[in-house]
C-alpha cells in the first residue's frame, strides 16, 4: 500500500491510495492528527494523544517538537531513563503510525511510505527523517523525502487549475515559504507538475514560539503575583509541570482566538500550585495576544515576502495557498490579503491535512514532476490468467531507478489455444495509461490457455534503455523493445 506520511512538530497525519485508487487519511483514535511526542517511563514508551496526558502530570518524562531538534544529535534527550535523540522520537512516532496502519490494513504486505521535511530540511536531516521511516518498518525508494510546501501544492492543485502559486505553510516548528509553478493537464485527480521557484520562509518560527510569547506573560504575572514569586520561566524541576501546563493553555487560547468572532479566551481559572498556595485567573484577548507576539508577526511578515523583490514579483502570484495549523490566523490572513489581495487567498477545510495527502499521491502511480525529478510509473499490461487485464510494474512512481534492475513475471494467455499475445507498455496515469509501445508475440503453440505461459522481462541496458522482452516458455521464442527513459 503507498503512503503519505507528514511527520510534523506537532502532528503527524498519514495518507494513504486505497485500494480503489481513492485518496484517504488514516484514522488515529478518532481523528487524523497523531500529535507527534513521545512518553516513556520506566516500563513504557507511550506516543501520540497517550503520551500527551502522560506527559501533563511527569513532564521531565516527555519529548515534543523534537523535530525542530532533528539532525543535531548532540540534542538528546533521557526519558524514563532511556536516552533518545530527536531521531529516536521521530522513529517512535512513525511506529505509532506504522502499527496503527499494520491493525486497520492486516492483509497489507507491506506499507511504502514517502514522508515530508520543511523546504529548508539539510541533507543531513533529510537523510535522518528518511532513517527513522526505515526504522519505522516502512518501505522506501530512493526519493521518499519530499518537501511539505510541494506536496501540499501537488494535493491542492488539481483544485487550482495551474499557475503561479505561493505556498505558506505555517505549522508548529516552522514557517515554510515556496513559490511554486503548477502545471495542470486535465486529469481531474492530479496535475503533471510542480515546480519549485523559489523557497524561503523562517526554520526557527511555528506555532510554539506564539505559545511561549503568551506563556511568557503569564510567568510574568504569576513572578509578580504568587506568595513566593515563583518564577516559571526558569522553572524549578518540581516546577517544570507547571510550567509547561500553562504553555500548553497558551497554545489552546491562541487557537481559540483565531476563530471569527472571538475577543477574548482564558486561559486558566483555579489553583496553580498543588499546595493551593496561589489562585491564578488569566485572559487574554486577540490584542494582547499579537501585542505580545509583535516581533514574531514582524517576522512573519518578512517571511511571506522572502521569495519576491528579484525575479519574481507579487503580481505573479495568481493564488496564496494557506496551510497548517497556523495558517488561520487572522493576523496572517490580513497581511497577506493586503498585500496579494483578499480574492487570493485560499484556506482549504482540510490545510492540516494536505502536506500528507501530497506525499501519497506522490507516492503512486500518479505521474507529478517536481521539479526536473519524474514520478511517473512504466509497466506492461498483459492479460491474466482470467483473461483480465493485469499491470505489471517496473518502476512505480517516486522510484529511484537501478541500473542494475532486472524484472521478471509470467503471464497466461488467459484463452484457450490462443495464436497471440499482446503486450502494452505504458506509462500510468491513475487508472488511466498512456501506451508507449507494444508487443505482439505471435504464432504461440497451440495449447489450453494454462499451459501458455508468456515470460515478461523489464530490464534496464547500459544506453538507459528500458528494454522489454516476451518470450514463450515452451519453445524459448522471443521478441523485444526499447523504450528510452
Ligand atoms: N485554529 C487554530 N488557530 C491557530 N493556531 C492553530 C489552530 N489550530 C492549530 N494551531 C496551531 O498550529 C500548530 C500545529 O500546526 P500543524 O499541525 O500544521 O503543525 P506541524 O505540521 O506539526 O508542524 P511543522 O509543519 O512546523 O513541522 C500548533 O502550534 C497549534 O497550536
Ligand atoms: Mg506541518
Amino acid at each position: 500500500m503507498n503512503v503519505g506520511i507528514d511527520l510534523g512538530t506537532t502532528n503527524t497525519v498519514v495518507s494513504y491510495i486505497s485500494n480503489e485508487g481513492s485518496l484517504e487519511l488514516l484514522d488515529v483514535n478518532g481523528g487524523f492528527l497523531l500529535p507527534s511526542c513521545v512518553y516513556a517511563d520506566n516500563n513504557t514508551v507511550m506516543t501520540g494523544e497517550n503520551a500527551l496526558k502522560s506527559g501533563e502530570a511527569n513532564p521531565e518524562n516527555f519529548v515534543s517538537s523534537a523535530k525542530t531538534r532533528m539532525g543535531r544529535q548532540e540534542k538528546s534527550y533521557v526519558v524514563g531513563g532511556m536516552a533518545l535523540n530527536p531521531t529516536d522520537a521521530a522513529r517512535l512516532v512513525l511506529e505509532a503510525a506504522y502499527r496503527r496502519l499494520r491493525e486497520v490494513f492486516p492483509d497489507e504486505k507491506e506499507f511504502g511510505a514517502f514522508v515530508t521535511v520543511p523546504a529548508s530540511f539539510e541533507s543531513g536531516q533529510r537523510a535522518e527523517t528518511r532513517k527513522a521511516l526505515i526504522a519505522a518498518g516502512f518501505k522506501t525508494g530512493g526519493n521518499c523525502v519530499i518537501d511539505e510546501p510541494v506536496a501540499a501544492a501537488i494535493a491542492y492543485s488539481p483544485r487550482l487549475g495551474g499557475g503561479r502559486v505561493l505556498v505558506i505553510d505555517f505549522g508548529g516548528g516552522t514557517l515554510d515559504i515556496s513559490l511554486v509553478e503548477t502545471d495542470y493537464i486535465g486529469s481531474t485527480t492530479n496535475p503533471s507538475r510542480v515546480k519549485v521557484l523559489k523557497s524561503g520562509g523562517d526554520r526557527n518560527l511555528g506555532g510554539d514560539d506564539f505559545d511561549k510569547a503568551i506563556a511568557g506573560a503569564v510567568y510574568e504575572y504569576v513572578r509578580d503575583n504568587s506568595p513566593a514569586h515563583t518564577d516559571l520561566s526558569f522553572p524549578l524541576r518540581s516546577q517544570m509541570k507547571y510550567a509547561r501546563k500553562i504553555e500548553r493553555l497558551a497554545g489552546r487560547a491562541k487557537e481559540s482566538l483565531s476563530a471569527d468572532g472571538v475577543y477574548a479566551a482564558n486561559i486558566y481559572d483555579g489553583d496553580l500550585f498543588e499546595d493551593g498556595s496561589f489562585e491564578l485567573d488569566f485572559d487574554i484577548t486577540y490584542e494582547e495576544y499579537t501585542a505580545l507576539a509583535f516581533e514574531l508577526i514582524e517576522r512573519v511578515k518578512k517571511a511571506v515576502l522572502s521569495p519576491f523583490g528579484g525575479e519574481y514579483a507579487i503580481s505573479d502570484v495568481k493564488n496564496v495557498l494557506l496551510v497548517g495549523g497556523m495558517a488561520g490566523e487572522p493576523f496572517l490572513r490580513e497581511f497577506v490579503s493586503n498585500v496579494f489581495g483578499e480574492d487570493k487567498i485560499i484556506l482549504p477545510p482540510d490545510r492540516m491535512y494536505l502536506v500528507a495527502k501530497g506525499a501519497a499521491v506522490c507516492n503512486s502511480d500518479l505521474p507529478v514532476q517536481v521539479s526536473n525529478k519524474s514520478f511517473t510509473s512504466i509497466g506492461a499490461l498483459c492479460l491474466n490468467e482470467k483473461g483480465e487485464d493485469d499491470i505489471f510494474y517496473f518502476i512505480r512512481a517516486g522510484e529511484d531507478i537501478d541500473p542494475d534492475k532486472k524484472v521478471s513475471r509470467l503471464f497466461k494467455t488467459g484463452r484457450d489455444f490462443a495464436s497471440t499475445m499482446v503486450i502494452e507498455i505504458a506509462e500510468f496515469v491513475s487508472r488511466e495509461k498512456k501506451t508507449v509501445s507494444r508487443l505482439e508475440l505471435n504464432g504461440l503453440t497451440p495449447d489450453f490457455a494454462e499451459n501458455q505461459t508468456v515470460e515478461i522481462t523489464f530490464s534496464i541496458n547500459e544506453d538507459k534503455y528500458i528494454s522489454v522482452s516476451a518470450e514463450e516458455v515452451s519453445t524459448g521464442r522471443k521478441i523485444s523493445c526499447n523504450i528510452r527513459l
